[in-house]
């Protein structure tokens, strides 16, 4: 190139408002070739950080226009919902590049009776299962299975999907709860039973080009709202990368009875995948991994530590994703740990208070950043909106290192009712044998 005329840099448009689309803009605005990071509809941080604009629009065919309007070169999607609506096949058709699985690969996640029936057909690993639309059935089920037992909605529930039932009554509850009271509407009209699964959890997340697989750094995430994990599940309250539990081992396990299988046999049932696709696994003590879900996205919070630790280009990483050629890049990894601590508004998970004023966010240095999910800048001023709030990223040579770094930052941020945990990283400081 003889010169870098702005018309050869690129405009990017992420769709979602999560601290997982602002840590995939911040990584994306990052990039020599991009001029700027639209942000649909964004939130609080990607307001502040002038190489990105938010935009208010969510409905895709919107978008599309928006997008040919703006030149908009490539589009990636953070949230399961807007694939599972068909946004990939409504900008494919438009013929604008998008990264991220149509709304038939997106069953993967968006029904757990296509994902289950789907890793049966392909025995790739995962928990026995029965799926029910009748309660009685359902009912008689658990009384002869017993528990521990675990109830999944077969629809997208915004994480309210999944009941882990360790008591007969609290199955039979659950049950109740979907198939006959309808609490969960449509996305609980049908009930996937399935059986309990011991061991540790870890976030395993590639990209995906319909046939080429690329693996993202290996990560962890904590559900519950309580150190200790204890209290309610939520949609994750801290991630770290890497997770150690993920041996080079276990590593190749999951590609070759997991990863590599799923893919394939996508695209041989004339489905192919493409996007990020995220294996929740369970390994248990003698190293075996089953699927616990498929996500068709990136996590939250995973996806910001990764970011946080990635060395390589994001633009030329989702240009060799939608271009199907990833088989011809490596990633690089900045070799120390990466860990996020959310912040979480007053009464998250149920219902989460907006409105309260947020201060002490330091500036970005090179070991910590904050990444903003549910705030919004209003006259210059910024206050939460949504049930997880931030993900302040630390990063250093050690686990330890990494937690005091981050909590240091974690303690300077203020909001009224904040909800956080102090023990983000516990599982990566203990021996894994037991
Ligand atoms: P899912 O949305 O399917 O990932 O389920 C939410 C959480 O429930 C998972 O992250 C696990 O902690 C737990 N879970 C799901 N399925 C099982 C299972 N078969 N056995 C044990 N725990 C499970
Ligand atoms: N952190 C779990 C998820 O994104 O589903």
């Amino acid at each position: 190139m003889t010169q870098t005329s702005h018309s050869y840099l690129n405009k990017i448009l992420i769709v979602g408002s999560g601290g997982r689309e602002h840590a995939l803009a911040w990584k994306m605005a990052q990039s020599e070739r991009v001029r700027k990071v639209f942000v649909a509809p964004g939130n609080g941080g990607t307001a502040l950080d002038s190489r990105m604009t938010n935009i208010a629009i969510t409905d895709p065919e919107q978008l599309a226009e928006f997008v040919k309007k703006e030149g908009i070169s490539l589009t990636v999607v953070g949230p399961e919902a807007p694939l599972a609506a068909g946004i990939v096949n409504i900008f494919r058709r438009e013929g604008l590049k998008i990264f991220g699985p149509t709304r038939e690969a997106a069953q993967l996640e968006s029904s757990k009776d296509f994902a289950k029936s789907f890793m049966q057909r392909h025995k790739i690993p995962t928990a026995r299962y029965q799926t029910f639309t009748d309660a009685n059935a359902a009912h008689e089920y658990v009384r002869k299975e017993g528990a521990p037992i675990v109830i999944k909605a077969d629809g997208l529930a915004a994480g309210k999907g999944v009941v882990v039932a360790m008591a007969e009554d609290e199955a039979h509850a659950a049950i109740d709860m979907m198939l006959s009271d309808n609490k969960l509407g449509d996305a609980g009209a049908r009930v996937v039973i399935e059986e309990f699964l011991e061991g540790e959890e870890a976030s395993f997340i590639v990209l995906v080009d319909g046939k080429n697989i690329l693996a993202l750094a290996t990560s962890q995430d904590h559900k519950r709202l309580k150190d200790n994990d204890l209290g309610p599940n939520t949609g994750g309250m801290g991630a770290y990368s890497p997770a150690p539990v993920v041996t080079p081992e276990i590593h190749a396990r999951i590609m070759r009875e997991i990863i590599t299988p799923t893919v394939q046999n996508m695209a041989k049932d004339g489905i192919p995948y493409t996007g990020f696709l995220y294996a929740g696994v369970m390994i248990d003590a003698t190293g075996t991994p089953k699927t616990l879900e498929f996500n068709c996205r990136m996590g939250d919070p995973e996806t910001q530590p990764i970011m946080a630790r990635l060395r390589t280009d994001l633009l030329t990483i989702m240009n060799h994703a939608v271009n199907g050629t990833l088989d011809q890049i490596e990633l690089q990894w900045d070799r120390r740990t990466a860990l996020g601590v959310v912040m979480a508004a007053a009464n998250y998970p149920d219902t989460p208070r907006s409105g309260d004023v947020i201060t002490g966010i330091a500036p970005e240095t090179s070991d910590c950043i904050t990444f903003h999910a549910g705030t919004t800048l209003k006259d210059g001023k910024l206050t939460t909106s949504g049930g997880r709030v931030l993900c302040v990223v630390g990063l250093a040579d050690t686990m330890k290192m990494v937690q005091k770094l981050t909590y240091e930052a974690v303690d300077r941020i203020h909001f009224d009712g904040a909800q956080f945990r102090r023990d983000i990283g516990w599982r990566a400081l203990k021996q894994h044998h037991d």
